[in-house]
């Protein structure tokens, strides 16, 4: 599925072809019924176009990363229909839930052939973990205590790892009202504990359907556009931001550095419902 080099954007120049190679596409919100639209946009076909597109221009990464709210309606013919769609890839992938899935419910449906919701894999010299940051019956998130004890015991059973954290939730606050009313609770405990583990790179999460890259206590946070509508930035109420679908690569590095960008299908779906006032 690769093309030639040359006609590749510039944006895969970039990408280090070496390192462990990652796709991460996140808030795809696919129903039950397929011609089903979010805002205006038919989420299967820009999930198509977009896991299409990703596969063209990236080659071949090692892994697939899905960041949740996979499953707008957590209905069971959404999961596998996804589950097809991550076969044919034939790529490792590896889920987590969002707020919109049940994690469960996913993982019983999901978690077969060379699709994994697992808490961690590891490759290449980096320990990937994903984390489940959902409160059943919420939006916003939380590391419980549970997630808590099994990241504590992942971070001390491969010290030696470079660590990349994953999650649906942003860690932080985006500077965005309605968001951040979403943003991870009380997050102390958690940094305090990567704080003891500089093993830790990074943290990566959907949820917030736009980009987001900063460096806090020296970990670099990533947030990634959705594969299907997109939410303004800085904005203090809900605002659909009018740009295509999109994903996040990342190549992560031998030496511990994360090199990541981003890329959008080249149009704005048609259909997409700007006056919306929420979703
Ligand atoms: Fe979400």
């Amino acid at each position: 599925m690769s093309s030639h080099p040359d006609n590749k954007p510039e944006i895969f120049r970039q990408m280090p072809a070496d390192g462990l190679n990652v796709l991460q596409i996140t808030d795809c919100h696919l129903y039950a019924d397929p011609s089903r639209c979010l805002l205006g946009i038919n989420t299967l076909e820009t999930f198509d176009q977009i896991l299409e597109q990703a596969l063209r221009e990236a080659g071949r990464p090692d892994l697939i990363m899905a960041t949740g709210d996979l499953v707008h309606d957590a209905s069971d013919s959404g999961y596998k229909r996804l589950l097809g769609r991550f076969k044919l890839t034939e790529i490792p992938t590896y889920c987590l839930p969002g707020n919109h899935d049940q994690p469960g419910k996913m993982t019983q449906l999901l978690n077969q052939d060379n699709v994994h919701c697992i808490p961690s894999v590891q490759s290449k010299g980096w320990s990937l973990v994903f984390l489940d940051s959902t409160i059943p019956g919420s939006d916003g998130g939380r590391i419980d205590k549970k997630q808590m004890a099994l990241l504590k015991q992942l971070l001390e059973q491969h010290p030696d790892k470079h660590t990349l954290i994953s999650m649906h939730h942003h860690p932080l606050p985006v500077g965005s009202r309605w968001m951040d009313t979403m943003v991870l609770e009380q997050p102390q405990a958690f940094f305090d504990l990567l704080q003891k583990h500089p093993q830790v790179k990074g943290i990566l999460c959907g949820h917030i359907h736009q980009n987001f890259e900063t460096t806090y206590q020296g970990l670099k946070i990533l947030g990634s556009p959705s594969t299907c509508v997109q939410f303004t930035a800085g904005e203090d109420d809900f605002a659909i931001d009018p740009a295509p679908p999109g994903y996040r690569w990342l190549s992560l590095q031998a030496d511990g550095e994360v090199v990541s960008g981003l890329n959008a299908l080249p149009e704005i779906p048609s259909g997409l419902d700007l006056a919306s006032m929420g979703y």
